[in-house]
């Protein structure tokens, strides 16, 4: 089918999973939006998140989008079900939360999993809920790390600030015995080496990225909407532009893409 896939974002975080998804799909074509003139979406409230994610997919869908990803954790946990109840019949919703939980089950050796994650992501309960529904005896151990976005965003990785940010979140005795850890934020990836050594190579690490392109290859196989060729260029909107967003997407999406400015 060709079609673009709709994929939106608060912001720029979302551009790695967007990456994943040009790798893992190379023929698709995408919309992206991130929502920069509302971002963090990690503190704002329910029907905040919900107004802003109406808006965007009804401007996916106006461009002609055959499906919708919601990139952001946040906005997933918040505005999944509601979308999906609301554009049910109309076009596919995949959020990056299901592909992760069913991902952690699937191993099968995993008795507690630690999440890391936003404010409004660990009050919502979303990843607890769909963890007990899925397999009841994993426990969760959960914990908002607010730093850790803005951290990323304003460049601090692999280094003292970034050590001591990492560290004194993953230190908490809470993650005591976990034997995997969610990633459950677009921007963690980047900072998934230094997790990794924290926890010493010792805790199986889920992150929001090809997990979720591959759910997608699935689902587009099965519903047939796969494109069977190479289709145009992506395009990059974004709600409002400065110059910091645009330096950045050159660590999210790993390469050089220009912003279009679009305000919904
Ligand atoms: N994209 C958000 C998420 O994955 C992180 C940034 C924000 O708070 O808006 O939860």
């Amino acid at each position: 089918m060709e079609r673009p896939i709709g994929i939106f974002d608060s912001g720029i975080g979302g551009l790695t999973v967007a990456h994943a998804i040009s790798r893992i799909l190379p023929n698709e074509r995408f919309i992206y939006f991130g929502d920069t003139a509302h971002m963090p979406y990690g503190d704002k409230s329910k029907d905040a998140i919900q107004r802003y994610a109406t808006a965007i997919t009804k401007f996916l869908i106006a461009n002609n989008c055959k499906a919708i990803v919601i990139a952001c954790n946040t906005a997933s946990a918040i505005s999944y079900q509601f979308l999906r109840d609301k554009y049910k019949g109309i076009i596919p919703i995949i959020n990056v939360i299901d592909p992760i939980i069913e991902a952690t089950v699937a191993d099968g050796t995993h008795k507690k999993i630690g999440l890391i994650a936003t404010k409004t992501t660990v009050k919502s309960g979303v990843y607890q809920e769909k963890m007990t529904r899925r397999n009841p005896n994993i426990e969760m151990a959960v914990l908002a790390a607010p730093l850790l976005a803005p951290m990323i965003e304003e460049g601090f990785s692999e280094d003292k600030i970034s050590h001591t940010v990492i560290e004194n979140y993953l230190s908490n005795p809470i993650f005591k015995d976990i034997d995997a850890l969610i990633l459950g934020c677009t921007h963690y990836v980047l900072i998934k080496k230094e997790i990794n050594e924290f926890f010493k190579g010792k805790v199986k690490l889920y992150d929001s990225t090809d997990i979720v392109a591959l759910k997608m290859a699935e689902i587009f196989k099965r519903e047939g909407i796969l494109s069977p060729k190479k289709m145009g260029e992506h395009h990059f909107y974004v709600s409002d532009i400065t110059d910091g967003f645009q330096e950045s997407t050159t660590r999210f999406y790993g390469g050089n893409i220009r912003l279009e400015l679009l305000k919904l």
